[in-house]
């Protein structure tokens, strides 16, 4: 039964490979996505398969999570005999998985406790396909006393496409400054003399950073991100820095799993999760490196016509003329604005890698995302040699005014700061903000106050046309069409 069972699994990876010998997998093609004959059939093959591993757990119970346990084994994975493939597949059927929970469900969560409030990842991040944001009855009501719905602080489930460039980038802007931080101290020591140094990384501005004659370090004028230093591209508030911790923590919050992951990452945590006295994992380290590995390999989001200068005779992607003109000057009215100036239009990536790194054994497994994720992918821009990241963020948090404060502190992060929001694929993730209360773009540019009143201030002086043409630039940020088996 079993290697019978297993191979079901494999299936998916492409013709029938034999386990457990596997490594010749990473010759396979990516997962074709988008449209045609190709992506039909793929299309189908998942369709099919979900129904096959559904009647799996009905004849055995737990099925699936000790099949993917086998596939994605840590050890495996750490002696490099596992390919990103069968992660990936592994890790996007786990996604789809309905994970049951032993206790009731909690609409309003306990503290960092949790829930358990659903049943799988695809019930919040869904919009757009697998891996979208989440509508408005989809909120988690996070650090709330389990019962009342204003104890809590409501979080819209986010868009996750595009997160593995996200931590990629996230990691060289912390390396940037970690350099920075690491030249200044040793010329304060050199030279025994205190200074200051501008920390910008990949021309975003974070402040000041004042060393002393030394080398002791003063974080009081840094800005946008916590005294480490570290950029944190994940959670409303940029809490974590890698996907890894999402994950981990996506399954204890949400579904009440347990993992050994989890209690590494609340070690390590400023903001531990609370987790039960009960040690016996639910998810294995393995698997929570395959669901990793899948959100890092979600597709890119798109945006047409593509980025100034456009040929308005010919603009890249189907687009109807008359929207041409539109785009062209919502796209300026997004600059002169100053929209800009926090959502960063694009950010250059000098490395398409997304480490994924288990806390249990320390193995690392990098997702290359110009080869292995899911189409559409970044691309090299050959003018520069980097590839163009179109994030629409500067990757800081800024004060978004007391009419947006939150009534817990999450990660220690003051409560009216917010991460500048990634608008790549805003067009497909309404409703917006982190409370999902703003149905439209137009609502969540409203809700911009503090450090963006005056934006907001300019955006309400707009003309007409002018508002139009911004909501028509927005809406074309959006994921690209792909065919799927409901
Ligand atoms: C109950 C709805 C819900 C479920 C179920 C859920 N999420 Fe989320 N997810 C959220 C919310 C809300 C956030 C934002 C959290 C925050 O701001 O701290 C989020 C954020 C994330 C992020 C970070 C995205 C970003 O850019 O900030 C990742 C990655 C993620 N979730 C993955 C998962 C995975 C994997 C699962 C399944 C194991 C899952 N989520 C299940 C609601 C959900
Ligand atoms: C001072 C920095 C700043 C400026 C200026 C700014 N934003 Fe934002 N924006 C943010 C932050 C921070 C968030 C996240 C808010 C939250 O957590 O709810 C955000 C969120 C958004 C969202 C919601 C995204 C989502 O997925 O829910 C939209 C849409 C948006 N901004 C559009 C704009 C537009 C259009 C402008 C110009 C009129 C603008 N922003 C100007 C910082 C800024």
């Amino acid at each position: 039964v079993n290697r019978y069972a297993l191979l079901l699994v494999l299936a998916a990876c492409g013709d029938n490979l034999p386990p457990p010998t596997v490594r010749e997998c990473s010759h396979l093609a990516p997962p074709p996505t988008g449209m045609g004959l190709d992506a039909a059939r793929e299309a189908h093959r998942r369709g099919a398969l979900r129904q096959r591993l559904r009647y799996r757990e009905a004849i055995e119970p737990g099925y699936v999570l000790r099949e993917t346990a086998l596939v994605a084994d840590q050890a495996r994975i750490d002696r490099d005999q596992v390919c990103g493939q069968e992660l990936y597949e592994v890790g996007r059927i786990l996604f789809a998985h309905d994970f049951i929970p032993d206790e009731p469900f909690r609409r309003v969560q306990v503290g960092r406790r949790g829930g358990p409030e659903t049943t799988s990842c695809t019930s919040c991040h869904w919009r757009g396909g697998a891996g979208g944001a989440g509508g408005y009855t989809d909120n988690a009501l996070l650090r709330g006393d389990g019962d009342r719905v204003t104890s809590a602080d409501a979080r819209n489930p986010p868009s996750l496409i595009g997160s593995g460039v996200a931590q990629a980038l996230g990691e060289e802007m912390t390396a940037e400054l970690a350099a920075l931080r690491a030249d200044a101290i040793a010329r304060a020591r050199r030279t025994e003399a205190a200074i200051e140094v501008e920390l910008v990384a990949k021309g975003i501005a974070f402040g000041t950073l004042h060393v002393d004659a030394r080398g002791n370090v003063d974080t009081r004028d840094v800005r946008g991100i916590d005294p480490d230093l570290v950029v944190r591209p994940f959670g409303w508030k940029g809490t974590a820095a890698t996907i890894h911790e999402m994950v981990t923590e996506a399954t204890a919050l949400h579904f009440g799993v347990e993992t050994e992951d989890a209690a590494l990452h609340a070690a390590a945590s400023a903001d531990p999760l609370e987790l039960a006295d009960s040690v016996a994992a639910e998810l294995t380290t393995g698997q929570l490196t395959a669901l990793s590995v899948y959100v890092a390999s979600l597709e890119l989001p798109i945006m047409t016509p593509h980025e100034a200068p456009v040929d308005r005779a010919d603009p890249a992607g189907p687009v109807q003329p008359y929207l041409v003109d539109e785009w062209v000057r919502g796209r300026e009215v997004f600059d002169t604005l100053g929209c800009a100036s926090c959502h960063v239009p694009s950010l250059p990536l000098t490395r398409a890698t997304a480490a994924i790194t288990s806390p249990v054994t320390g193995g690392t497994f990098a997702v290359d995302l110009a080869t292995q994720a899911e189409a559409p992918r970044i691309t090299r821009d050959p003018a520069s040699g980097a590839y163009q990241a179109f994030v629409f963020s500067d990757f800081k948090r800024h004060d978004l005014g007391a009419e947006n404060a939150s009534q817990h502190m999450h990660g220690g992060i003051a409560p009216r700061l917010y991460l500048t929001r990634r608008l790549w694929g805003v067009g497909d993730s309404a409703p917006y903000f982190h409370d999902g209360e703003a149905a439209t773009v137009d609502h969540a540019i409203r809700r911009h106050g503090g450090e963006a009143a005056a934006v907001r201030q300019a955006w309400t002086e707009l003309s007409t046309e002018d508002r139009n043409a911004l909501r028509v630039f927005l809406t074309s940020l959006r994921r690209a069409p792909r065919l799927g088996v409901p």
